[in-house]
């Protein structure tokens, strides 16, 4: 394909990456959107697996997210609700299963008691932090030196109350284990979806879906791109200097003014920089990982689970599939679940046959919604961890301390280069949201500078 000259060259076909891309040319400046993949959307894939439509990456929209919302809106999109009607089940330690409504699990009056205290704590502690700053909250430092897990053992010995608090946080969103991630990084997760409590709260934060699938937010910003949007393209070199940058990608070469990483940070190491990152980039890169969940997508002739009162909801810290929901497809007859398997429990499965996690995978369902759940018609397991050019799921967080020690530079440019991805936003982190506003957020600053 040779060589070519835009105003900015996007590194990614990404969410963050279209977003930023489709504001650029409406603000009049010239781009080249290069993609690894064979497809746009990175994190957001769905696709028809033995008959089926699976949404295989992100899905749920969330009444506070705003960009996304826009964008659905903008893009003509219809959404739907989840559904939510019935019973939730929830499975204790004792391997006892109970049914609910509302939010709060039925445990025992005194693990309720602490449950309520803790999410209580969090909501205020949340109410301190910026989501776009959280190194700027008060105790920055402390909390973000101290793991989740430690912090709860510090506000109380209920180890229940632990296990289903930790939950909100570690399997169900940074999908990694509570050990392994500050007190802050925990409260800038919640504060990224408005309170704690709305990460309690899931029919605010799995609210709906789209018509058709998410994908079709990237799908129909890269065909507003039209040509401007190369697969296929890996970047593998990356000069960049006063005068601009040039992309190197297998097939092409992009000579821009400006460039856009819009890439799961876990993976700018893949690409060579020309002259290398400052040195502040290469050490935060490395304190930055992506989390681990299997996404279980298993389809039904029917929603049985509904015959019996149920909304499909389900969540048990001490489950193989610690949370399930009824992901039936818009105007589909037949039924699907969609359940997740995280971090160690996500790693443990992998070091057995694929039949044998299939099996063990349906069980964990079955403890749910009982023996019909083990006979599904379709099966099918998200594994992003193998993905090449995603490497985990669904996005990434810092370690210990990382980052209230580099937080605050995540989203700084290196001379030409500008950085976006869900993975660095505030509001709507980890989330397609954050994306939408990390791609504005970048456009906006090199649309600023081209009319400085
Ligand atoms: P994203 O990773 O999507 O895009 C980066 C792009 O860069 C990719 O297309 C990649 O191929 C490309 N690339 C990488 N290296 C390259 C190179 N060297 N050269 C060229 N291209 C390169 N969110 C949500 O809002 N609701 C939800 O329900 C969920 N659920 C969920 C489930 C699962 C299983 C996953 C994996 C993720 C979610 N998410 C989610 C998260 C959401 O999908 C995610 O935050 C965004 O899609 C990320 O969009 P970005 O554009 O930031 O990165």
């Amino acid at each position: 394909m040779g060589e070519i000259s835009r105003d900015v060259v996007v590194i990614g076909a990404g969410v963050a990456g279209l977003t930023a891309a489709n504001d650029l040319k409406k603000a009049g400046l010239s781009v080249a959107v290069l993609e690894a993949r064979d497809r746009a959307g990175g994190r957001l894939w769905t696709d028809v697996i033995d008959g089926a439509m699976l949404e295989i990456g992100g899905q749920w929209v969330s009444p506070d997210q705003d960009a996304l919302i826009d964008t659905i809106a903008d893009l003509g999109l219809e959404t739907f609700s989840r559904y939510r009607e019935g019973d939730s089940v929830y499975i204790g330690p004792d391997g006892v299963l109970t049914r609910f409504t509302g939010d709060i699990f039925p445990v025992k009056a005194e693990t309720e008691k602490v449950m309520v205290e803790l999410i209580d704590k969090l909501d205020a502690l949340v109410a301190q932090v910026d989501p776009d700053e959280p190194w700027t909250t008060p105790d920055a430092e402390e909390l973000d030196t101290v793991s989740f897990e430690e912090w709860l053992h510090r506000q109380t010995d209920d180890q229940e109350a632990i296990d289903n608090i930790a939950l909100f946080i570690a399997g169900a969103m940074l999908t990694k284990p509570p050990h392994a991630f500050s007190a802050l990084q925990a409260l800038l997760m919640a504060a990224s979806a408005g309170s704690f409590t709305h990460l309690v709260d899931a029919d605010f934060i799995l609210d709906k879906r789209v018509v058709g699938g998410l994908q079709q937010v990237p799908l129909l910003l890269a065909e507003r791109l039209g040509d401007d949007v190369f697969l296929g393209q890996p970047v593998r070199t990356l000069e960049w200097g006063d005068d601009g940058v040039t992309a190197i990608a297998d097939g092409m070469t992009v000579r821009a003014r400006h460039a856009i990483v819009a890439l799961a940070p876990v993976l700018y190491n893949r690409i060579s920089f020309v002259p290398a990152l400052p040195r502040l980039q290469h050490q935060m890169h490395q304190h930055l990982s992506m989390g681990f969940v299997i996404k279980v997508h298993a389809v039904y002739d029917r929603p049985f689970w509904r015959e019996q009162g149920l909304s499909g909801t389900a969540f048990s810290p001490y489950e193989l599939s610690h949370e399930a929901y009824d992901n039936s497809n818009h105007g589909d007859e037949r039924g699907t679940l969609v359940g997740f398997v995280s971090d160690r429990l996500a790693d443990d499965v992998f070091r057995i046959s694929a039949e044998e996690r299939k099996e063990r995978i349906l069980e964990s369902l079955s403890h749910y919604y009982g023996p019909e759940a083990k006979n599904p018609v379709v099966y099918y397991e998200s594994d992003w961890g193998a993905e090449e050019w995603t490497r985990g799921a669904y996005a990434a967080s810092f370690d210990l301390g990382g980052l209230h020690r580099y937080g605050a530079d995540l989203r700084s440019p290196v001379g030409p280069i500008r950085f976006a991805c869900s993975d660095m936003a505030g509001a709507g982190y980890q989330h397609v949201d954050g994306a939408i506003r990390m791609g504005h957020l970048a456009a906006s600053q090199i649309v600023d500078e081209a009319r400085a």
